[in-house]
């Protein structure tokens, strides 16, 4: 019989992370679905996203609510979503969403980027927190060859202490920016706000500009 009971380790690798979304996708996908914070993130950013079509690039796109939510604006979004069980959930919390899903992961994302796609705006919403520290540095350089010159990057960052089913890594703002700084991108916004997503973590968004 498989092993569903959560793990202890506070340093998980990319495949334990994926192994809890898979876990807990059934109960985790219709939250983040049915909270309206995609339809607000998406309201957030709209002095900063390009013209529809875009594209938009939605890293650990999860339910899918972000997507349907910039669809919704005319957008064509390409989800990439590692876990097989949330890729499963978001299909049929919403069947008739036109996004492209690819299964793909940080730090590496190897399956988008020999696509060859690169994308004015990308999202990646409460995700960072899954990127081992040591792999941090790759996932900035494989964030930074996706987008276009002067393309711009939303990373949600969540703070508080994580869920005992899930662990995860601590995810300093300051820490994180200088990360992006340091691939020579340009902080434009830092804001915090609530959880959203039915989550009772708080969030910090950094905007980034790629040169
Ligand atoms: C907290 S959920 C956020 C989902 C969605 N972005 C949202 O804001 O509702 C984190 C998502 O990141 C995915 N994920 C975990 N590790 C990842 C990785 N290494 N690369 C890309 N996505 C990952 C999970 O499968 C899960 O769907």
């Amino acid at each position: 019989m498989a092993d569903v009971s959560p793990r202890a380790d506070a340093s998980p690798s990319v495949d334990d992370a994926i192994a809890d979304y898979d876990r807990l996708a059934g109960t985790l996908a219709p939250r983040y679905a049915g909270s309206g914070a995609a339809e607000r993130l998406v309201r957030r950013h709209a002095a900063i996203l390009p013209k529809p079509p875009g594209p938009v690039l939605d890293i650990g796109a999860g339910s899918g609510a972000h997507a349907v939510a910039f669809e919704a604006k005319d957008y064509r979004v390409v989800a990439v979503e590692p876990s097989a069980g949330m890729r499963a959930q978001a299909l049929t919390l919403f069947p008739d969403m036109d996004a492209e899903w690819i299964d793909d992961r940080l730090p590496d994302l190897a399956v988008v980027r020999a696509r060859g796609e690169r994308f004015p705006f990308i999202l990646i919403n409460a995700v960072w927190m899954h990127v081992p520290p040591a792999d941090r540095a790759s996932a900035v350089a494989a964030v930074a060859s996706l987008l276009t010159p002067g393309g711009i990057v939303s990373v949600a960052l969540r703070q508080g202490p994580p869920p005992a089913d899930r662990p995860m890594y601590e995810v300093l703002p300051d820490a994180i920016a200088a990360d992006f700084r340091a691939a020579g991108f340009e902080e434009l916004e830092r804001s915090d706000h609530g959880g959203g997503g039915g989550s009772d973590a708080g969030f910090v968004r950094l905007v980034l500009r790629k040169p």
